[in-house]
């Protein structure tokens, strides 16, 4: 091993109490255990904590339905959910709730630090409140009319029919969603958290490299509509932690739910020797912190989050790693189709196993989403773990038992093959280490091809009818063991109940990443039982079957978090492009003819441009480097055929193409560039 133990604490996002998992939410877990699993393997200490997130209006309101108090709701979730990961042996180091005492503890510390900090600012708000429940309502849980198309049942936030986006308030005749009855408008003190404040610190942070490309450059754009401070309060009745000092706010569970991490953390050291929470969260820890999210929640992880920690005198994240969503069968999951599967229901039909593989043999440590094609699966799970993997022990391990009383060669007989795979070791590390999962397992995949190659030219089954090549076989057969138990060194952290079915089989201690090196020679191994068998088509039908027919209650999120979260959820993040891509982009000069602040926006201008006879409203974060006066008559390039996008503000028909650092440093076209508006830019 090149480094030294390294101290890591990993989590994967808590899952909402008010649901099953799902096989969208086990491919983070897998990617994240996976993951944890290579680091331990490699000898690092290493922590993967859990929780599940309990509080917020959805779970309260849950529990009211089912006539139960939310705590006996949570206990019931906490339950199922656990036996779920065992099941899919994702092994956490701790799996603990943010309704919990060291949550509570911490969460009002961290609150409390930052207000003194001045990070904490109030103001009243004024919002929709149901009269018969008592409750204040959020956007989502308010209906009506919208008012510009006139179609009925929209949500508070924005119509589904006409996509507007506008207040709860604009709604034609209100619901509450919860009673039926006619919202009134109600004006409440709320606690905001002053992001803007951490608008550099923020920056710095985000250009130091703790996010993939694709996040990076989706908040530079977040950056440009401006930060805004963040509402953590809600009134009572909530199910959650009451605000210090403020009687019946409580915590909005966006902000009790990532310090459930450290919640879960503490409850872990508080139970094992040898783990120090404040060698891993004090400001100048060097252990190491990551975060596996999901693409929708990029928001809450990677601006309140640092900021959060940062502010209350915590160290931040050292990466945060998001992974995109998961499609079935190239679309969204869907109870109709039969793709909307849940953990418990897979595992009645599948072996986990296929489904941990599969997801290896996919992932990499992009944005991008994620296809469980289901023909696809069965082929590749049969062709690569069965046909190739499991194929090479089945080969040798026969004649191995009967002819030599299951005991190996005394002789190393090919070391060049065995150098070659021992070697391998370092990329196929390398490979896990960065979460290029996929290749990792092309890799290792190429090496057990090269073992069944091996096998095929000796032809042990032919040697074994030959007299006096007793050794050859015996030989040819220990080889193949050898080579098997190498691979499956390197895949222990994708299947490790076949690996430990393997060590069992093979009668070794547990692998370690330098198992991979200690050769079996003159080794007494055991009988040979089958590893893994074939993926059954009818299996897959018969699970689509039960999907299509279960109540699938699938936990989901919080109404009030679809406004922060949405824009990373709904857009791709920019990738790298093919030529033919660069080629689409249709880049004109245009003549700025208008200009106009926009309200409510700090950093945006929103321009009338002239592409020499067609005219465009484009919005443009170029506010800190121009006074709109003074932009009248200057030229710019613009993207000309960038599908319209609505905004907050309204639809901009294009990007206006500038260069330079930010701030005061936006540089347009040169007045002087004798360019005219409409010309093409080649
Ligand atoms: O989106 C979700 O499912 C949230 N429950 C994730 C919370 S992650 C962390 F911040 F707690
Ligand atoms: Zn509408």
């Amino acid at each position: 091993m090149t480094d030294s133990k390294r101290k890591i604490l990993v989590t994967s996002a808590l899952p909402y109490a008010n649901g099953s998992i799902h096989l969208g939410h086990l491919m983070e877990y897998i990617q994240t255990d996976i993951w944890v699993r290579f680091q331990k393997q490699r000898g690092h200490q290493c922590s993967y904590v859990c929780a599940d997130d309990t509080h917020g209006t959805a779970i309260m309101l849950k529990a009211e339905q089912q006539g139960i108090p939310p705590t006996e709701l949570i206990a019931k979730v906490s339950e199922e959910h656990q036996r779920d990961f065992a099941s899919f042996q994702i092994e956490f180091d701790n799996y603990h709730s943010t309704h919990s005492e060291e949550n509570k503890v911490l969460s009002e510390q961290i609150y409390l630090r930052n207000r003194e900090q001045g990070n904490i600012a109030t103001r009243e708000i004024s919002q929709f409140f149901d009269p018969e429940k008592s409750l204040f309502l959020a956007d989502r849980f308010i209906i009506g009319t919208c008012p510009k198309c006139k179609a009925e049942d929209q949500y508070g936030d924005n119509c589904e029919v006409c996509s507007a986006t506008y207040s709860p308030t604009d709604l034609i005749d209100p619901k509450s969603a919860i009673s039926g009855a006619t919202p009134v408008e109600k004006d409440s003190l709320h606690y905001f958290f002053d992001l803007p404040r951490f608008e550099p610190m923020l920056k710095e942070w985000i250009q130091a490299g703790h996010l993939q490309t694709q996040v990076a450059n989706k908040l530079s754009e977040w950056f440009e509509s401006g930060l805004k401070q963040w509402d953590i309060s809600r009134d009572a009745p909530y199910f959650g932690f009451e605000i210090p000092d403020a009687p019946g706010k409580y915590f909005y569970v966006w902000l009790d739910a990532p310090v459930g991490y450290m919640a879960s953390f503490k409850n872990l050291c508080d139970k094992e020797q040898g783990l120090e929470f404040d060698d891993y969260w004090d400001q100048d820890s060097k252990a190491e912190l990551y975060h596996f999210i999901g693409k929708d929640i990029v928001y809450f992880h990677s601006l309140f989050w640092p900021a959060l920690l940062q502010g209350a005198g915590y160290r931040t994240p050292s990466a945060i790693f998001v992974h995109g969503f998961l499609t079935v069968n190239g679309q969204k999951m869907s109870k109709s189709r039969g793709t909307f599967i849940n953990a418990e229901s897979y595992m009645e039909h599948l072996n986990p196993v296929y489904l941990r593989y599969y997801f290896a043999a996919k992932l990499t440590s992009r944005v991008d989403d994620l296809d469980l094609n289901l023909e696809d699966f069965a082929q590749r799970v049969n062709s690569d773990l069965v046909g190739k993997v499991v194929n090479i022990a089945s080969r040798c391990a026969g004649f191995i038992k009967k002819k030599f009383q299951n005991t190996l060669s005394s002789e190393v007989s090919e070391p060049q093959l065995y150098e070659d795979f021992i070697a391998a070791g370092d990329v196929i590390a390398d490979y896990y280490e960065q979460r290029e999962y996929s290749k990792a397992v092309r890799e290792i995949m190429a090496l057990a091809d090269r073992a069944n190659q091996y096998i095929d030219e000796q032809k042990p089954w032919v040697l074994a009818k030959e007299e006096g090549r007793e050794q050859a076989v015996q030989d040819c057969c220990s080889t193949g063991i050898n080579l098997f138990k190498i691979i499956m060194v390197y895949l222990k952290p994708i299947v490790p109940s076949m690996a430990a079915d393997v060590e069992q089989f093979l009668n070794v201690e547990p692998f370690t990443w330098d198992s991979s090196k200690d050769l079996l020679i003159g080794h007494k191994i055991n009988k040979f039982k089958p590893l893994l068998t074939r993926v059954e088509s009818d299996k897959i039908e018969a699970l689509q079957e039960t999907s299509k027919t279960q109540v699938v209650e699938a936990s989901k999120p919080e109404p009030e978090t679809a406004a922060v979260s949405g824009p990373l959820a709904d857009e791709p993040i920019a990738d790298t492009i093919e030529f033919e891509d660069f080629a689409k982009i249709d880049l004109r000069v245009a003549k700025i003819i208008a200009a106009e602040n926009v309200k409510k926006a700090d950093k945006l201008l929103q321009l009338t441009l002239d592409l020499g006879g067609e005219t465009k409203n484009i919005f443009a974060g170029i506010k800190s480097a121009y006074q709109a006066e003074d932009l009248v008559g200057r030229l710019t390039v613009v993207v000309a055929n960038l599908a319209p996008r609505k905004m907050r503000f309204g639809v901009s028909e294009g990007m206006v193409v500038a260069a330079g650092p930010g701030g005061k440093d936006i540089w347009l076209l040169s007045p002087d560039s004798g360019a005219q508006p409409g010309m093409r830019i080649k």
